[in-house]
């Protein structure tokens, strides 16, 4: 169990997440490109808990799996056949691992023996097993029947009649057949006799096969046909989309508190059913955007959220989501239709109603369903258990967006399919204070100073085109050679401990003050790509408990929903006037009429680029500090901070 985590009272979401990539659609590829005739790159995939588990056991199971950068791996296929025919695998708490694993090794002809965590032990897997033995599967069950542990024989499959398989309690165990049954190259037909639930995961699988060359007939939700003589064929390369299921807690929050919160990785023609997400959050009154490849919500223009009833058996996961939003709504709401909840990481329906209620929300649980009233006021200081479950972790996150603290059990348990979760909850949701102005206004000083009063983080961005300049210079680069800069800034070894900055694992602080690379700064800085280059770790600045970041666009492009957005200046003249007694100050050269000289061509150059430019915005309070000391500019900033920050 990791440490708890504490969350501080938060009161406004804004900015945008790269979602990881999504789980349903990294184990199915996997497996499907294992099965596969061919080598099939997979790129994006999720780095998880879960898709470890699937990369572990194909590997175990004898199939080439190699990885090929960041995130994106090479499987060689192995026709059906894997070629380890004995192996025990373990299959930690991974659903979209196990089920379908237990499907295609029933067809191949090996010994195999699946295990997984307790809780795995306790998740049903029969109606699966009765499927597979009405083709003369043998797969026992090592302790109770009808759940894994599980062990495997070689058996002949025959064929006779449609296989006849129940639907209600867990989706995958359609998945699971379908993918596996093209092994047998024969003609098959699987015939649901109970409602199918979570209809759009079979849709995702259907799409994956089709991908690989398999096609199904389907007669409704009822009937499903694989034509006899189909082969899985790699396609060579595929992408995997962003998770749709996490997209859900950064969508809530925009919905929650302000937004825009987008989410990049999905879109309007994602294959995931649980982009339905979103409709669900605009029928409670959120603004929903939709792109090729990004979704984002914001509340809703009259405020607060609508109390909702509504049925949820096509998006269980992200349901979960909801469930939490329904304390940050105006009555009563009603989720039905989550029966399969009850057998999933944990009984959520069960976990979710303890954990609500602790912040003093009226919930009442049924078989499959749940339904929530918020509290007038909400309870402070709560510490939320998990289960070991990551949606209950990641759901419980968003109360902190009601102002107060929340503590939160093994965070860690989010590795299952988010590891980064936490810090990406942080970069949307942490306050921010922007300082923009020009070079000597004093904004790095008093920046710096607002962060220690709060015990923010610091971001002096200046700092980072400075280090740029300096790498480019020591690497030889022409400043104005767009590409060849921006390629070292995208890249860049910098370290930042204190108030020392480290360029390569060297001390560079000093360095990077020179009036050399102050002009190289303002140089390299009027180049888009390099500000593009840079802007992904500004962003990453952004953690708890909050930040104060100073620069030329912080208020304007970088954190454009900063909570405070300051413009700190002063006259040239009495900014060249600081740094020449600065300079003097440290025993160095400094010739009064050349600094001003040098800042003005500075000011004019960042003033006038193209990208960026150095003004104040209409939203940012200014505060001109000709006439002030450095004291005196900080308490003027700090009113300005304590008027806008709760
Ligand atoms: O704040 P500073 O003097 O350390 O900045 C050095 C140069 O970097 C400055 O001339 C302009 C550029 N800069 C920028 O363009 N955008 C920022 N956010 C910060 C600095």
């Amino acid at each position: 169990m990791s440490e708890p985590l504490i969350l501080p009272p938060l009161s406004a979401a804004w900015g945008s997440v790269r979602l990881p990539g999504s789980k349903s659609i990294s184990n199915r590829m996997l497996l499907l490109a294992a099965l596969a005739e061919g080598t099939t790159e997979i790129f994006d995939l999720l780095d998880s808990d879960d898709t470890r588990v699937m990369l572990d056991a194909l590997r175990k199971l004898g199939v080439g799996v190699t990885a090929i950068g960041t995130d994106a791996w090479r499987i060689e296929g192995c026709r059906g056949k894997f070629p380890v025919t004995e192996a025990d695998l373990f299959m930690g708490n991974a659903g979209t691992a196990i089920r379908p694993l237990t499907a295609a090794l029933a067809l191949s002809g090996g010994h195999y023996r699946l295990s997984g965590v307790p809780r795995m032990h306790e998740r049903p897997i029969g109606d699966l097993l009765d499927g597979l033995r009405q083709i003369g599967a043998d797969v026992r069950c090592a302790g109770n029947e009808g759940f894994p542990p599980l062990e495997i024989f070689p058996a002949s499959i025959h064929l006779a009649g449609p296989i006849r398989l129940r639907g209600d309690v867990s989706s995958q165990f359609l998945t699971a057949l379908l993918m596996a049954l093209p092994l047998t190259g024969e003609e098959l037909v699987i015939e649901l006799t109970t409602e199918l639930i979570s209809k759009p995961y079979v849709e995702i699988t259907l799409n994956l096969m089709a991908r690989f060359g398999v096609s199904v007939e389907r007669e409704g939700w009822q009937r499903f046909r694989i034509v006899g003589g189909q082969r899985y064929r790699s396609p060579g390369q595929l992408h995997v989309e962003g998770d749709a299921s996490s997209a859900s807690y950064f969508l809530a929050a925009g919905a929650i508190a302000g937004g825009p919160v987008r989410v990049e990785g999905v879109g309007r023609n994602s294959i995931q059913g649980d982009v339905r997400f979103a409709e669900a959050l605009e029928s409670l009154g959120a603004s929903i955007l939709r792109g090729e490849n990004f979704i984002e919500a914001r509340a809703p223009v009259a405020g607060q959220l609508k109390a909702f009833d509504l049925d949820f058996n096509h998006i269980p996961d992200a349901a979960m989501t909801l469930a939490v939003v329904a304390l940050f709504t105006n009555g009563r709401c009603v989720l039905r239709n989550i029966g399969s909840w009850r057998v999933k990481e944990t009984d959520r329906i069960s976990a979710m109603a303890t954990e609500l209620r602790k912040f003093g929300a009226v919930v009442e649980e049924g078989d499959d369903w749940l339904a929530v009233s918020p509290a007038p006021s909400l309870r402070r200081a709560v510490a939320v258990d998990t289960y070991d479950d990551h949606r209950m972790a990641m759901c419980f996150s968003l109360v902190a967006l009601a102002g107060a603290p929340v503590s939160i059990n093994d965070p860690g348990c989010v590795a299952k399919t988010f590891p980064g979760y936490f810090d990406a909850f942080a970069s949307v949701t942490v306050p921010v204070i922007a300082i923009d102005g020009p070079s000597a206004s004093g904004k790095g000083t008093v920046a710096a100073r607002v962060a220690q009063a709060l015990g923010f983080h610091y971001l002096d961005s200046g700092a980072l085109y400075r280090l740029t300049a300096l790498a480019a210079t020591r690497a030889g680069k022409a400043l104005d050679d767009e590409p060849g800069v921006a390629a070292l800034a995208r890249v860049l070894p910098a370290r930042f401990e204190g108030d020392r900055v480290f360029l390569d694992g060297e001390d560079v602080s000093d360095a990077i003050r020179s009036e050399e690379m102050s002009v190289g700064a303002s140089r390299v800085a009027v180049l888009p790509a390099v500000r593009a280059g840079l802007l992904a770790r500004q962003r990453a600045w952004r953690r708890f408990p909050g930040l104060v970041a100073d620069g030329r666009d912080m208020g304007s492009v970088v954190f454009p929903g900063a909570e405070v957005k300051v413009f700190l200046t002063a006259s040239a003249e009495a900014r060249a006037e600081r740094r020449y007694k600065q300079l003097i100050g440290k025993g160095l050269p400094a010739n009064m009429h050349a600094l001003l000289q040098d800042l003005q061509e500075r000011d004019a150059r960042d003033a006038q680029r193209r990208e960026a430019p150095l003004r104040q915005s209409d939203d940012a309070i200014g505060v001109d500090t000709t006439l002030m000391n450095i004291e005196e500019a900080l308490a003027a900033v700090m009113a300005i901070v304590r008027k806008r920050l709760p």
